[in-house]
């Protein structure tokens, strides 16, 4: 089981994204917990205050570590956690090893950031992991958030039907997924490679590893320095 906390000003932009399909049948299943906590609940005075104007002047306001500490104090009261990860375009770029080395874990703290950036001392003394989703710059720390612990979740042992589809997702072996078909196998008089539709099993892995390796070759060159390592 993960638990997974999530701090965030805007929880109602995390809970679609993390109520359905795959993440949903996790949380049903007992698998995966995920908390969303409001920072304004920590924030100060009537309009729950969490950021403010930064020292030595400039446009944008900062998340202030106040009501951060307070939050993050409060969770570890209860429980140990195993990173405190801050989502962050000047982060690691997350990849499926990362996500991989998460799924191993049993508790999680992830803090979205907001506004300008969050207090230099936040990142210095309470976060243990800082992770970015790309070379761009969203709004706000939520939907890396999310696409972080779908990154996660799905990969929880008893999440997906069948346990051993994540085993053979892009990425998992340095290689991208092979081509998939389904009904009907004529269509337009496009038609499903022969292999698939033989019974040979062999044939088909063999097929299968032969697209992957393909695939790899023509739009993830770079993937394949790794290939064979192991
Ligand atoms: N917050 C803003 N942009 C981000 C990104 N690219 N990755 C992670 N968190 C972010």
């Amino acid at each position: 089981m993960l638990k997974i906390d999530i701090i965030t000003v805007l929880p109602e932009l995390l809970e679609s994204p993390l109520g359905h399909s795959i993440m949903k049948r996790a949380k049903e299943k007992g698998i995966l917990h995920i908390n969303l906590h409001d920072l304004r609940d920590y924030g100060k005075g009537k309009h729950r205050q969490v950021d403010d104007y930064q020292f030595g002047g400039g446009a944008g306001m900062v998340m202030q570590i106040e009501p951060v500490d307070n939050c993050i104090k409060s969770l570890k009261e209860n429980t140990k956690y195993d990173e405190i990860i801050y989502m962050t375009p000047d982060g690691q770029q997350l990849n499926q090893g990362i996500a991989n080395e998460l799924s191993l874990h049993e508790n999680l703290i992830i803090l979205c950031g907001h506004y300008k950036g969050i207090d230099e001392r936040i990142r210095e003394h309470f976060i243990t992991k800082e992770i970015s989703i790309g070379d761009y710059v969203l709004s706000g720390g939520e939907l890396a958030a999310a696409v972080l612990v779908d990154s996660i979740g799905r990969l929880l042992p008893g999440v997906l039907n069948d346990e051993t589809s994540a085993l053979f997702d892009s990425f998992q072996d340095d290689l991208l997924a092979p081509p998939v078909y389904s009904r009907p196998s004529n269509y337009n008089g496009w038609e499903v490679p022969p292999v698939l539709l033989s019974g040979n099993d062999k044939a088909i892995e063999d097929w299968r590893y032969q697209k992957s390796l393909e695939r790899t070759k023509t739009r993830r060159p770079d993937l394949l320095k790794n290939v064979g390592d192991e």
